[in-house]
């Protein structure tokens, strides 16, 4: 456990850091939940940082990019920040206005990324684990119920890290928790995404309104710029003419992964030329939000003292959809009393 600098309240926030036995090192903080570092080899063996983030608390305090973070209580949008629920209408917090129509994202203005988590370290020579809890009261940002999570990081071997998410709440409340981390396999110092080959099991997806909220249509990817069944360079096809690349200046969608026999069979795939990292990620969620980092714009000076550009990392959000609360064709993100929600989601890296 290392201090990692204060938050704005003046609460100690701390690091975590697991190693595995190839040389992987992953580094965790209580703030936000959140995947500070991913260092892992290439295929010369050289050991780099894949994630996005910075090196203190107060970084991730000022920043609005939820680097690493875990997001919630709903990750992704809510249009008009309102849902009704068993005949009750909820407000929650419009944190997020895209083409100024205002939504509510990634759990509020002080959503779980937010927060410092209570954490417990489970050093082990094989499987070293961080769980984190949290307990979101009722009311929090506008939900309703106590809500009690738990997130669990384990650094599994063969660089895989495997994250698990567990909630109970005692009112009925919608809950879309995932990981928000922003990769580079070229090392989080590098310039661009865009040489990245992304390979998704999915096909189709969900165009999105001027607002970024789900028109509820299911559209077939073929003949689009959101085919990803073969591998597919990131910047080969973003620059398209298409309304929806157009709608989100560039893809920053929820993407319905196929239906699996295995819940945990390969999703998707991520492959950089250069350094040979493979990334590959499993889940037991319906949907990814494939997210090319468009509103990065260099503000934000990552740990090595090198600005974060537009496009310089990419995010698998592993979740259900976008705006579920308000769409009944989309699967349920109600969570009851007496109910538990259970997620699994697993990263992969290794080189070729
Ligand atoms: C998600 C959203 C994006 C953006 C980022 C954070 O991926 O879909 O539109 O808000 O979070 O900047």
């Amino acid at each position: 456990m290392i201090p990692f600098g204060l938050t704005s309240s003046g609460e100690p926030a701390q690091l975590f850091v697991l190693q595995d036995r190839d040389g992987a090192e992953i580094a965790l903080t209580d703030y936000g939940a959140t995947l500070v570092r991913w260092r892992a080899p290439d295929r010369r063996g050289q050991l780099d940082d894949v994630v996005l983030g910075f090196n203190r608390v107060e970084a991730y305090a000022a920043h609005t990019a939820y680097f690493g973070a875990i997001v919630g209580r709903y990750g992704n949008r809510i249009a008009h920040g309102r849902f009704t629920l068993d005949g009750r209408t909820h407000e929650l917090a419009t944190n997020n206005a895209p083409a100024g129509i205002p939504c509510h994202l990634h759990g509020g203005r002080a959503g779980f990324d937010r927060k410092i988590w209570a954490s417990e370290f489970r050093p082990h020579p094989t499987q070293p684990a961080v769980t984190f809890r949290l307990r979101s009261p009722d009311g929090d940002e506008g939900y309703p119920g106590n809500l009690d999570v738990t997130v669990t990081y384990t650094l599994v071997g063969a660089g895989e890290l495997q994250i698990d998410y567990l909630a109970r709440s005692d009112r009925a409340t919608p809950v879309n928790l995932t990981n928000h981390v922003y990769f580079n396999l070229a090392g989080e110092q590098t310039e661009s995404i865009l040489g990245h080959l992304v390979t998704l099991q999915a096909s189709t997806y969900l165009p999105v309104d001027a607002g970024m909220i789900p028109t509820g249509e299911v559209a077939p990817v073929g003949n689009t710029p959101f085919d990803f069944r073969a591998p597919c360079r990131i910047g080969e096809r973003i620059e398209h003419p298409n309304e929806q690349l157009r709608l989100a200046a560039g893809y920053d969608h929820n993407f319905i992964l196929d239906p699996r026999t295995d819940p945990l069979a390969p999703a998707g795939l991520v492959f950089e030329p250069q350094s040979g990292r493979l990334l590959e990620f499993r889940t037991t969620e319906p949907g990814v939000q494939f997210y090319t980092g468009n509103f990065i714009n260099g503000s934000e000076v990552g740990k090595s003292g090198h600005a974060y550009g537009r496009r310089s990392g990419f995010c698998l959000e592993t979740q259900h959809f976008p705006d579920s609360p308000n769409q009944p064709s989309f699967p349920s993100t109600i969570l009851r009393p007496g109910q538990t929600w259970t997620s699994r989601t697993v990263y992969r890296l290794s080189t070729r």
